[in-house]
């Protein structure tokens, strides 16, 4: 009889429990509490590897294991990591303390809490390359164009034409935040389709991407909206993603060379303008200029038996990917049009449309003008 193999699970959970001087990184007392938490639950058997990192004021906590996606004891562990950083954070009187910690009680699942999650449970191929990104001081949506780019456009991912186990295409499965509908689309056949829905990426976010000969998983993002859950603006949504390299999808190379130029998301500032996503080595990954620019790290690693592949004293083997002159140009570009974008101040196109301005606190301050308008 042959046996089911053994499946494997990426998740990264991840929230803003407080930053040092404002709103820009996470302080080391906050990421010593994630690392003796994950440690302490690699010990107990509940985790395989762990990984635990910040992106600007974000803790980030990558994890693996073998209990599948959405499992209650690993969203627990990462509920209760972030509360200890954030108790942490308040009697440090950091910035923001338990900012993202929405809701009291921990109910199964910290989806709907506050926290931003990625899963992907994987059949573990002979070899299985992953890469995780982590942007502070944008929204899910920022990560449709990369998408896009990365299993749909062919000037992009040359193995859409060169690899016979890539030209049967890519699924997109797209969210809708604001009905919360999802739909699959096709490409190459529903191509445009595709681009009609998600190039507005502050409503509809690419959730995950499956590969269309045989459904395998491909990448899969965080697709939280905080303001939704609060009922008021909370912050942007920082969002994580998890991709799948290699061996008949997209390779290393071709998952990142989008980030060879910076492209504009929705966020920066009071998560209230238009910024360029800036491609940054974890050193780097501090929102400073005007909170930002909005940046975005990137790690790479393998997944085996379970778990990250490591050294011989248990470290996970990790490289920061965007720790490369490579991405130089992308951020001489982000600091450029960072510029540009600065010099309109709070006009648009740099500040967001009115409409997407409801969830900030705009709408507090053009309530005391509402009286004082008489019909023209
Ligand atoms: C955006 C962000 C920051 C803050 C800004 C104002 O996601 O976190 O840009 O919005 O620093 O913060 P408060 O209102 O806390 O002073
Ligand atoms: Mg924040
Ligand atoms: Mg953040």
């Amino acid at each position: 009889m042959s046996r089911t193999p053994e499946k494997t699970t990426v998740s990264i959970i991840k929230a803003d429990v407080g930053s040092l001087a404002g709103h820009h990184t996470v302080p080391k007392p906050l990421l010593d509490i994630g690392e003796k938490r994950l440690k302490e639950a690699q010990k107990n058997g509940l985790i395989n590897s762990y990984y635990v990192f910040h992106a600007g004021d974000d803790l980030e906590l990558l994890m693996v294991h073998t209990r599948g996606e959405s499992n209650p004891d690993i969203h627990k562990l990462a509920w209760d990591t972030f509360k200890e950083a954030a108790k942490k954070a308040s009697s440090l009187k950091l910035y923001g303390a338990g900012q993202d910690l929405l809701k009291q009680a921990f109910s199964g699942n910290i989806r709907g809490m506050g926290p931003g999650v990625a899963e992907m449970e994987i059949e573990e191929r002979r070899s299985d390359p992953i890469v995780v990104f982590a942007a502070d001081k944008t929204e899910p949506g920022a990560y449709n164009y990369p998408m896009f780019r990365i299993f749909a456009d062919p000037a992009n991912t040359a193995g859409l034409i060169i690899d016979p186990n890539m030209s049967g295409g890519f699924k997109f499965e797209v969210l809708d935040t604001v009905e919360n509908k999802k739909i699959v689309l096709k490409c190459p056949e529903e191509m445009y389709e595709l681009i009609a829905l998600i190039g507005t990426p502050g409503r509809n976010v690419v959730s995950r991407v499956r590969r269309a000969r045989d459904d395998l998983i491909c990448a899969t993002t965080s697709t939280t909206r905080l303001a939704l859950i609060a009922g008021r603006y909370v912050g942007k949504d920082d969002p994580v993603s998890i991709v799948r390299a290699q061996h008949g999808l997209p390779a290393l190379g071709e998952i990142l060379v989008p980030f060879m130029h910076s492209y504009f998301v929705e966020g920066w500032m009071r998560g209230s303008h238009w910024g360029p996503l800036m491609p940054v080595g974890l050193k780097d990954s501090r929102c400073t200029l005007f909170d930002g620019p909005p940046r975005i790290v990137a790690l790479g690693f393998q997944v085996g038996n379970g778990k990250i592949a490591s050294d011989d004293d248990g470290v996970p083997l990790i490289s920061d990917l965007f720790d490369d002159p490579a991405f130089d140009m992308a951020r001489r570009e982000a600091i450029e049009y960072a510029a540009v974008l600065r010099r309109m101040g709070e006009f648009e196109p740099a500040r967001l449309s009115a409409e997407v301005m409801e969830y900030t606190t705009l709408p507090q301050v053009l309530e005391k003008l509402r009286a004082r308008f008489k019909p023209a």
